[in-house]
């Protein structure tokens, strides 16, 4: 059993976690740039954490400090690039995965012109990408897109965004078409009906008589639809780049073998896979639109959408995989958190600090399950574990629980593979410490590389290596046959 040659090992960021520079060299506010750090919140209480309101951003546009709001300074790599990409190639990285500030480029997004700045430092940095060999695989909308599209338009609800992120893909591919050969279209395209506004910059109370979870779904078809405009642009213009859906794979077991658990387990995990089912079959399946009519949501689709979405099907399936969960009938089962949801918990299992469930044979279940269903190429584009570390007076940071994740983890892609599933790749969420997505904060680290910044941003931003750096490093060098 091995990996196959030239496997894609690396690791995986996004622009609104990583960068900083909210509001330097043109780039406009996003909407990740009024998400609040809520020092009082319980950390397993993501409906706080990512709730919004347009008071909550009045008041976050007023504030110009970053104390309360760290997506606006990142980790500042912005300007520390070089040297952040210098320990990743140290490590031997043969894929990073970054995401694009939409913002960044166009900055209200509904410029006709692209922000040359913005254009510039992604050209910069994806040519010192190269430079190192490390191979690019870029996601075009990860958890941000310009707070103005947010305000004016309820975000991806309104159907004109369609066209400005079209205009946004299209400056993306025209200038940094040639340094790409792997594009993601939108990062955890699911995770709409989880945070609206983080996923596609819907403020619920704009939603008015018609509700939130209804804006969802019309917004969700939105970005179906311009993942199958960029779909079929990215293949007209650069034919031997590819396409990739990126979908949370939320793997859901029913806790008990008694057959409404069990009925109610193939509902959940249908509800996860029809994000990717469009993108790879280039339609709606049938049981989901059923669903949605019986639960009163009816999706409007302009003509030749569906002529779209069927030309716009991807080339490879991207997932995320973090914990799995389980699924009772029972109101009293007891819940857990995982990646932004609640689930019932699993007795087999261990939590993270987080409370999320630690389950490597999870992923072997998936990959099987994915590779069965799509037959298309996979890659995995997130994995890994949010820590607390102690750095000792030394400098060094001893994360053997984090290389334990990862080593379980690996065990189980490589039976995968055996068992014949086509992985391309894998990045781990993520090589450098950086903000959280779902809680803002800094102390929940998932690097190999430990960042000097504490959650109200004090710290000097000093990069140094954690154990679990040399380590990964021999897994890269040895092709995962020596993973101990
Ligand atoms: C994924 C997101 O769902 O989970 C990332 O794509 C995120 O952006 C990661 O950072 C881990 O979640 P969190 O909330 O621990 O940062």
């Amino acid at each position: 059993m091995s990996f196959p040659e030239g496997f894609l090992w690396g690791g995986a960021v996004a622009a609104n976690q990583v960068e900083g520079a909210w509001n330097i060299e043109g780039k406009g506010p996003s909407v990740a740039d009024v998400a609040t750090y809520k020092p009082n919140a319980d950390v397993k209480d993501y409906k706080t954490h990512v709730s919004i309101s347009m008071e909550a951003i009045e008041k976050a546009m007023k504030d110009t400090d970053d104390t309360y709001y760290p997506k606006r300074r990142g980790i500042d790599f912005y300007h520390r690039y070089k040297e952040d990409l210098a320990l990743l190639a140290e490590m031997g990285f043969k894929v990073f995965r970054l995401s694009i500030a939409w913002s960044r480029i166009f900055p209200t997004g509904e410029e006709k012109e692209p922000n040359e700045e913005g254009l510039a430092f992604y050209e910069d940095l994806l040519k010192e990408m190269r430079r190192l060999n490390i191979e690019p695989l870029v996601t075009l909308s990860h958890y941000e897109m310009p707070l103005h599209l947010a305000t004016k338009y309820n975000g991806w609800t309104d159907r004109r965004v369609v066209e400005y992120f079209v205009r946004f893909a299209k400056a993306c591919f025209d200038r940094l078409g040639k340094y790409v050969k792997y594009w993601l279209n939108f990062n955890e395209v699911d995770s709409i009906i989880r945070h609206s506004f983080i996923t596609a910059g819907i403020v619920p109370e704009l939603c008015g008589e018609k509700g939130e979870p209804a804006c969802c779904y019309q917004a969700l078809h939105h970005q179906l639809v311009a993942a199958g405009m960029a779909a079929r642009m990215l293949r007209e213009q650069w034919p031997e780049a590819q396409m990739g859906c990126m979908l949370t794979k939320l793997m859901t077991y029913p806790r008990t073998c008694a057959p409404e658990d069990v009925a109610a387990t193939q509902k959940k995990n249908l509800e996860n896979m029809f994000y990717a089912d469009v993108q790879v079959f280039g339609e709606y399946p049938r049981m989901i639109l059923r669903d949605l009519e019986k639960r009163g949501f009816e999706i409007r689709m302009e003509p030749g959408d569906l002529e779209i979405l069927k030309e716009g099907t991807v080339d490879f399936v991207s997932f995320s995989y973090y914990m799995s969960m389980t699924e009772s009938v029972d109101p009293n089962a007891e819940r857990t958190p995982g990646n932004t949801v609640l689930g019932v918990k699993n007795p087999y299992l261990e939590s993270s600090d987080w409370g999320w469930q630690v389950d490597p044979v999870g992923l072997r279940i998936s990959l099987i399950e994915l590779y069965d269903r799509y037959k298309k190429p996979l890659f995995i584009v997130e994995n890994g574990i949010g820590a607390k570390d102690t750095m000792e007076t030394d400098g060094s940071v001893h994360d053997t629980y984090r290389i334990e994740y990862f080593r379980r983890h690996f065990r189980e892609m490589e039976k995968a593979i055996d068992d014949g599933v086509e992985l391309m790749g894998y990045t781990s969420w993520a090589p450098i410490d950086l903000i959280s997505a779902s809680t803002n904060q800094m102390s929940k680290r998932y690097g190999f590389i430990y960042v000097d910044q504490d959650d109200m941003g004090n710290g000097t931003l000093k990069r140094s290596r954690k154990d679990s750096f040399y380590w990964y490093q021999k897994v890269i060098r040895t092709n995962g046959a020596d993973m101990d």
